[in-house]
């Protein structure tokens, strides 16, 4: 395997499409939360916005049996077809998996009785817009549940990205870091007011955390799934000419904490969304 610096993944090559093709220990806690708060209900219509790989599509249309209708739509074209090749494998028949936006429903209004999105919303271009879209495509009282990690989000590890900043003279990057946690991390209370001002009454926002361990620095930024989903976007925060100087100034601070403490510890806080249309 490569060295982090050297890495760079194709997302639409089919080898690592198949290299990731699992549920991955990232989307699972999330996942499992959002299933238990499904109300599972016979002969619905189902949407899963962001259904990546197929999570929890596949597993919310088995749970809700043949009688209903579950719709999965996502734009990353390698990983529609792999959701839609399990479909086959796994003899799932009420599932169909299409390519699109959050932003452009390719729905009719007051279609779905339950939309689900597994970490899928904190991803899209524009939210207001999804929200709007989503809201537009359910019936009245329909069920809107959904999950994303919090701007708390592996903490430690952003606390050493602004220390290595300022130690090396490159505070002015600060302001790139707080935006890219901005743009996939949205405040809880900023989501809760764009999902109310979208039509959306909230039942409830659950509050979770889970944790990755790491023996160092070293091992975190090797990590695949580490490289594959966050490092580009870790390193793009600062210019090309001074990502190799900051990362490895990151590695060491980051090694140097884990031998002190014993282990590198990052949280994941994230939350619960079950809302209802109005
Ligand atoms: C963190 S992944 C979650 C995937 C899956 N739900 C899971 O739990 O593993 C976010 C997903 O959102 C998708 N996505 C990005 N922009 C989107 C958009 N505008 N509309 C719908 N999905 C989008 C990505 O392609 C990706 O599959």
């Amino acid at each position: 395997m490569k060295g982090y610096l050297e890495s760079h993944y194709d997302l639409e090559s089919s080898d690592v499409v198949s290299a990731i093709d699992e549920l991955s220990l990232w989307s699972a806690p999330f996942g499992l939360r959002l299933l238990e708060r499904v109300r599972y209900g016979k002969a619905i219509k189902a949407l899963d916005v962001g259904s990546g790989l197929g999570f929890p599509l596949l597993e919310l249309a088995m749970r809700l049996g043949k009688g209903s209708e579950v719709f999965g739509i996502d734009p990353w074209v390698a990983g529609v077809a792999r959701a839609s090749q399990k479909l086959k494998t796994y003899g799932i028949t009420n599932v169909q998996v299409m390519n699109g936006r959050a932003e452009q429903l390719p729905f009719t209004s007051g279609f779905f009785d339950l939309v689900v999105s597994n970490n899928g919303i904190n991803n899209v271009a524009d939210l207001p817009q999804t929200l709007v879209e989503i809201a537009r495509v359910v019936k009245t009282g329909a069920q809107f549940v959904f999950t994303f990690n919090t701007d708390k989000t592996f903490l430690p590890f952003y606390e050493v990205y602004r220390e290595t900043l300022y130690d090396l003279g490159l505070a002015q990057h600060n302001k790139a870091l707080r935006e890219h946690i901005f743009a996939k991390r949205r405040p809880v209370m900023l989501m809760e007011r764009l999902v109310k001002e979208a039509g959306f009454g909230v039942k409830s926002i659950q509050d979770d955390i889970f944790y990755y361990a790491f023996a160092d620095g070293t091992a975190m930024l090797n990590h695949f799934f580490i490289k594959l989903a966050f490092l580009e976007s870790w390193m793009n925060i600062v210019p090309s000419g001074e990502r190799e100087r900051v990362f490895r100034a990151i590695e060491e601070r980051l090694n140097k904490s884990s031998k002190e403490s014993g282990v590198l510890r990052m949280q994941v806080p994230f939350v619960t969304f079950d809302c209802w249309r109005r």
